[in-house]
């Protein structure tokens, strides 16, 4: 079976990224988490609650049009059970977003009550949205925002750089203050996070990659590879082998008849990353 070398974080980034997050808390009333809803568990940095001081949380399985529907419901019912809301959005569609405000307000409903027993019903809830790289938070932010792209003034007392924004319905969003970069102390979870385009390429062996997704995809996905790349007997094809195969039926020779399979390495995890073998999910919670 391959493997991938393992995966260097940035321990000095974070740091700084803690401090930043543990600065702004004080200002925030809760924390929507974005995560991948392809990867719901290696997408999320597990130091976040620690960070975030416990508020109440809320988390969005984003980018579920390209996840697996079954998947995601069964990630749903998971987070319930824990007694942590969740909600499945997409981005590009909108999916979702109409149960964001009613989320937050049920979610802060004792916050609200306080506010209005204060006279202060019209206060803006605070919301900070956290996430790991290219989870979608900007694009999130954009949607919702929507095309006024409303910024709240600068607060006094807010870090420089922290940028706060409108949405209607009385909820203010705060963007990750810092970058949160992903915890993959696991191999597993680096390379969930490779195929996903959260890590770039550049650090890692292409190949090595395509073949891990491969090893990882045919067991529940076959069918989805095959009828992609038009493969017929896959049987006890190794994941070089089967790499092979998509080259050579993607026409991609070298002099002498030769595979391309670095080619095509790339091919398949820009084939897998803009979801061509449809909507699949790499990571089920736990029973
Ligand atoms: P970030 O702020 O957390 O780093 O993430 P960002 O919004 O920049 O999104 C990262 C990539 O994921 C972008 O693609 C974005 O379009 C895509 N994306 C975000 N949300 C969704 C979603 O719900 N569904 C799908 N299918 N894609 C989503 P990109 O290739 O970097 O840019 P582009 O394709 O938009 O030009």
């Amino acid at each position: 079976m391959a493997e991938i070398q393992d995966i260097q974080w940035f321990p000095g980034h974070m740091t700084k990224t803690k401090r930043q997050i543990k600065e702004s808390i004080k200002l925030i009333d809760a924390v929507a988490e974005i995560v991948d809803a392809r990867v719901p568990m290696s997408s999320r940095n597990p130091d976040l609650s620690e960070m975030s001081n416990n508020k109440p949380r809320l988390i969005l399985l984003n980018k579920c049009d390209m996840a697996d529907p079954n998947a995601t419901k069964k990630w749903l019912e998971y987070f319930e059970k824990k007694g942590i809301k969740a909600i499945a959005v997409d981005c590009k569609s909108g999916t979702g977003f109409k149960q964001f405000v009613p989320a937050v307000k049920d979610l802060l409903s004792d916050r609200l009550a306080a506010l209005k027993e204060k006279g202060m019903g019209g206060k803006a809830l605070r919301v900070m949205v956290a996430g790991i790289p290219n989870v979608g938070k900007s694009s999130f932010i954009n949607k919702i925002v929507g095309g006024t792209k409303a910024k709240v003034e600068d607060r006094p007392g807010v870090t420089r750089g922290n940028q706060w924004f409108s949405v209607q319905g009385g909820i203010d969003l705060l963007d990750t203050p810092g970058v949160l970069w992903p915890k993959f102390d696991d191999k597993i979870v680096g390379e969930r996070l490779a195929f996903t385009g959260a890590i770039r390429d550049n650090i890692l062996d292409i190949e090595l990659l395509a073949m891990r997704l491969l090893e990882t995809l045919m067991p529940l996905y076959s069918d989805n590879i095959c009828e992609r790349y038009k493969l017929t007997d896959v049987e006890g094809l190794d994941s070089y082998d089967l790499l092979g195969e998509i080259g050579r039926k993607r026409g991609m020779l070298m002099g002498r008849g030769e595979i391309d399979t670095e080619r095509a390495a790339i091919m398949l995890l820009d084939e897998f990353r803009a979801a061509k073998f449809g909507r699949i999910s790499l990571e089920l919670p736990e029973k």
